[in-house]
């Protein structure tokens, strides 16, 4: 059976009560805890910043898998490493030197992740990725919870695994939008090692449940 993670993301919790749906998450089967900062300039949306992740570090027990939807993002990379990220990634689209960004993001001890936006094509990554840990499939155009996942991400997911293997790399493959119970099997047997789920496990009538079915989906 092929073992992949299930990150639910905080920006589809109820704010109001984040303690209570970080509980809910620390008791559930989740790995990772994927945490969006949206900038309003990457991206037309403007999400939370360095303090509340830090209190969400305070409360999560799953490690927090950080996603900057924000320009130069090598400004800040130790300041959310302080806050508690334990993945941080950042956005090809926003990084005129990302080997040095990699570098820099390997350096504070955190796993160092880039994301591809939507049109963006795998082979901009094939000179560097022995370098990157984590490579985040945007599956939806980032900024907003709750849009329908794009289909021309599957073939994205399978020519990434194969760029991998050829390599003999580590990287993981993480796909980032409209994830839910009807796409997460065929994800995975593409080669997804990491599934974010934001609207579908919070809307979810039972969000421990549905991580638990997503968990299970290829048994
Ligand atoms: C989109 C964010 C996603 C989002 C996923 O910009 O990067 O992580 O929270 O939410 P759903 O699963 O609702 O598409
Ligand atoms: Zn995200």
């Amino acid at each position: 059976m092929k073992d992949f993670l299930v990150a639910p993301s905080i920006l589809a919790a109820d704010f109001a009560n984040l303690q209570r749906d970080i509980e809910m998450i620390n008791q559930s089967q989740a790995d990772w805890l994927h945490v969006d900062v949206m900038d309003g300039r990457f991206v037309p949306n403007i999400s939370f910043g360095m303090d509340i992740i830090k209190t969400m570090k305070s409360m999560a027990t799953k490690p927090l898998d950080v996603h900057l939807m924000i320009v130069e993002p090598e400004k800040y990379i130790e300041r959310f490493r302080e806050a508690g990220a334990d993945v941080i990634t950042v956005h090809y689209e926003a990084c005129p030197h990302l080997h040095r960004t990699m570098q820099q993001i390997k350096a504070t001890g955190a796993k160092a992740g880039v994301a591809l936006n939507p049109h963006t094509p795998i082979s901009l990554l094939e000179d560097l990725i022995e370098d990157i840990d984590l490579v985040c499939l945007m599956s939806v155009n980032p900024g907003f919870g709750g849009q329908k996942f794009i289909y021309q991400t599957l073939p994205k997911v399978k020519k990434l695994k194969e760029l991998i293997e050829t390599r003999n790399a580590k990287t993981m493959i993480e796909i980032d939008g409209g994830v839910g119970l009807q796409n997460a099997g065929v994800l995975v047997e593409a080669g997804a090692d990491v599934l974010v789920a934001g609207s579908a496990v919070f809307k979810a009538e039972n969000p421990v449940e549905t991580i638990g079915r997503l968990k299970d989906i290829l048994k």
